[in-house]
């Protein structure tokens, strides 16, 4: 029974400690992918990608909120994602 319970709490610090270290860390795939890259990937799933120059600065930052939710990405991705957007408006 000692026995059953030590590896319970084993498995669990394993469970909980494996999560925190890697939970909130960027892969290094995503670090080193570019704006253009990910919107690639993932702007053209559910509809046509829109382009640099289609929207201005701001909508592109509401976009970039809405679309996050949408496609279900990172924070760190859509901001590399509205910044390249935002490149052809500067
Ligand atoms: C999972 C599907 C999905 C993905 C992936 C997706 N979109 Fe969308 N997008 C939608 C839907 C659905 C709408 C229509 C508005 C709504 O119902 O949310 C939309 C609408 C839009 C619009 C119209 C304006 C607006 O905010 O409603 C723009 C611009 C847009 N998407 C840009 C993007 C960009 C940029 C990306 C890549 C980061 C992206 N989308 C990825 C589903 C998606």
């Amino acid at each position: 029974m000692k026995k059953l319970i030590t590896y319970i709490v084993i498995i669990a610090i394993f469970i909980t400690g494996g999560t925190a270290l890697t939970g909130c860390y960027v892969s290094s795939k995503v670090a080193n992918k570019s704006g253009a890259q990910l919107w690639g990937e993932n702007c053209n799933r559910c509809h046509n990608a829109p382009g640099p120059g289609e929207f201005n600065n701001d909508n592109w930052d509401i976009i970039g909120t809405h679309m996050q939710i949408r496609a279900n990405l990172t924070k760190t991705e859509v901001d590399k994602i509205t910044e390249f957007l935002k490149s052809a408006n500067n």
